[in-house]
């Protein structure tokens, strides 16, 4: 038996949970895995009401879950940021979650805007989730002299920062703060080689920028090289704007990207434009030997909120990476390719790719397909 923690959250979230869920069931009944689900209502309508965005209780009883399933955040009657930070950013950083994993992938019948028709995209994207210019630290100082003491507190470590800056012939300088341990390299790059071992891709492209931040992204490659040599796997060092321009121009030459925090966030979304748009990504964070998290990329799309229109696959997708993240390697594969199949067919498209087909339409026809292949 296996707990997963549903937030199906905010907008569309619980739209395409709701999708993911019926898939889950069938795959379930299918390879005779024993899932087990609890909601929790998080979200808007939960904060409005009671003022709290989550609990300390809460985030106890998903401690206990096996996994967490997530639709999204965010609700035009709340300010930007609370809902999104209070609860995604708290759970990432309560559970140590410290990978982050967008495979990006071009299925056969969804459209991209890359030029040409032969483009084959299948790209895993392994972004560290924790450090890099993600950490919170930084400040806004005014003419004349201050002095500020920036705390990072984590798990394993703890840093102070003591800053004193004399600003002169200027009336504002804003400054943050970039951070990367070994320990925190280190872990990134055994899971990125770890996964490149596990689906046999032999080299491992590392992005930074380390000609130009060069303290930054010392360790970040020393560390990227003693991995790269204890798995006996490659490794190249490329420089963010230079994967930014092959990712559009010839993303078939990349198998395994590993990034820091802030070039993944960028880097993914220029991913999931090139796999056919935001409806078609899924994501997991994940603590390896943790309680790990998985969600469409996509955000609560409160434009089509409930009105059935909202696209499934980037969340059932997401589910599947849930599954093999538990150990149902078969499962995974089977809901990704039912996925694929519906795809292909031509015959179900949501809205977001000019067709008509709804979100429960959508998520029945790849249900369906799963149980009778
Ligand atoms: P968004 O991802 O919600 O929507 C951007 C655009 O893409 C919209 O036009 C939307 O209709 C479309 N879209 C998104 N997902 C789709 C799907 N599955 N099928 C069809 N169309 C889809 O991003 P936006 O509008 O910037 O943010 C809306 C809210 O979501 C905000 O509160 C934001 O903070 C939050 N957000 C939450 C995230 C999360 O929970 N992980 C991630 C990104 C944004
Ligand atoms: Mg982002």
């Amino acid at each position: 038996m296996q707990k997963i923690g549903v937030i199906p959250g905010d907008g569309i979230g619980p739209e395409v949970v709701r999708e993911a869920r019926k898939v889950l069931e069938v795959v379930a009944e299918k390879r005779n895995l024993s899932l087990e689900y609890e909601e929790f209502p998080l979200g808007a309508a939960q904060y409005l009401k009671t003022g709290e965005i989550i609990s300390e209780e809460t985030i106890q009883r998903l401690s206990r879950k096996d996994a967490i399933l997530l639709g999204a955040m965010g609700d035009p009657r709340v300010k930007p940021g609370i809902l999104e930070k209070g609860v995604l950013l708290r759970l990432r950083f309560h559970f140590d979650q410290y990978i982050n994993l967008r495979p990006i992938k071009l299925l056969e019948g969804v459209p991209t805007p890359l030029a040409g028709s032969d483009h084959r995209v299948d790209i895993h994207f392994v972004r560290e989730n924790t450090e890099d210019f993600y950490v919170g630290l930084g400040g806004r100082v005014k003419k004349g002299l201050s002095k500020t003491e920036l705390v990072l507190k984590r798990r394993t470590y703890e840093a102070k920062f003591d800053i004193g800056i004399d600003l002169e012939d200027e009336t504002e300088l804003a400054f943050q703060i970039g951070v990367i341990t070994r320990h925190g390299a280190r872990r990134v790059m055994e899971y990125a080689f770890q996964l490149a071992k596990d689906k046999s891709i032999k080299l491992v492209t590392c992005v930074d920028k380390a000609n130009v931040l060069t303290e930054m992204y010392g360790p970040w490659r020393e560390v990227a090289d003693e991995v790269s040599k204890k798995y006996g796997i490659e490794r190249e060092f490329q420089y963010v704007d230079a994967v930014a321009l092959h990712m559009v121009r010839t993303p078939e030459r990349f198998r395994l990207i590993v990034a820091p925090n802030l070039f993944g966030d960028i880097l993914t979304d220029l991913g999931a434009a090139i796999q056919g748009g935001l409806g078609f990504a899924p994501s997991a964070n994940i603590n390896p030997s943790g309680v790990s998290m998985f969600e469409p990329v996509h955000g609560s799309a409160p434009d089509i909120a409930g009105k059935d229109l909202a696209n499934p696959v980037g969340a059932i997708l997401s589910s599947a990476l849930m599954l093999e993240t538990l150990g149902h390697k078969d499962a995974a594969q089977d809901v990704e390719r039912a996925v694929i199949d519906v795809l292909k067919s031509g015959k179900h498209k949501t809205a977001d790719i000019g067709g008509k087909t709804s979100t429960s339409r959508f998520g029945d026809a790849v249900a369906s397909g799963l149980s009778s292949n």
